[in-house]
């Protein structure tokens, strides 16, 4: 088994990674391979709404999404991580979701072969935990219907500020990890 990471926050030793390794931790315990893809630290541009993905197979654009596509395609599983950014997932989470309508037909039929495994790991610092549910959700919702995947859980740390703060928190850092355990059961 694959499962690849995908962090949306541009502090590498911040709260989102911690629970992103968390769910790797867990999943490699049971033998599955694992890879982390840092948006921040890639190249990248937006959809550029060329629509040549719909008359071709994949993204017009070759840069460092090209490779990370790639391990999509051939993951097992996929670990979405993101902080809240002014009520959002961050920009750099952001361009990443634009660029996947390359992942999908052109009468929105998902490419990706369905039965995925995803997570979702949040991270904010609002300490009210339903704040932004609806952000969760809706990311949820997109890659479900347009990556075919199955959404196995959503973790959400709560008024978190300075990096790496969640670690104190044992009992969330025990079921991101039970998550990545528990992944393909
Ligand atoms: C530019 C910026 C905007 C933020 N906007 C929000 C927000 O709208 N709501 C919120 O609850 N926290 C907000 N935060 C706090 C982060 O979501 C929080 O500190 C989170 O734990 C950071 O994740 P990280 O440690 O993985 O980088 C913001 C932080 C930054 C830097």
């Amino acid at each position: 088994m694959k499962v690849i990471g995908i962090v949306g926050s541009p502090r590498t030793n911040g709260n989102t990674n911690v629970l992103v390794q968390q769910v790797l931790e867990g999943a490699a315990e049971t033998g599955a391979e694992t890879r982390t893809f840092f948006l921040n630290e890639m190249n990248y541009k937006g959809c550029q709404g060329c629509n040549y993905c719909k008359a071709n197979d994949s993204c017009k654009l070759e840069d460092d999404l090209t490779e990370l596509f790639d391990e999509l395609a051939s993951a097992d599983g996929v670990v979405f991580g993101s902080p809240i950014y002014f009520g959002q997932f961050t920009g750099q989470m952001r361009l990443f979701l634009d660029r996947c309508y390359s992942l999908i037909n052109a009468d929105f039929s998902p490419r990706l072969p369905a039965g995925k495994k995803a997570v979702i790991i949040g991270t904010q610092g609002a300490p009210d935990a339903a704040a932004f549910k609806g952000v969760f959700a809706e990311f949820g919702g997109q890659i479900s219907n347009f990556m075919c995947m199955d959404v196995k859980d959503t973790i959400v740390g709560v008024g978190y500020h300075a990096p790496g703060e969640v670690k104190g928190d044992s009992e969330l850092m025990e079921r991101a990890k039970n998550t990545g355990i528990n992944l393909f059961n």
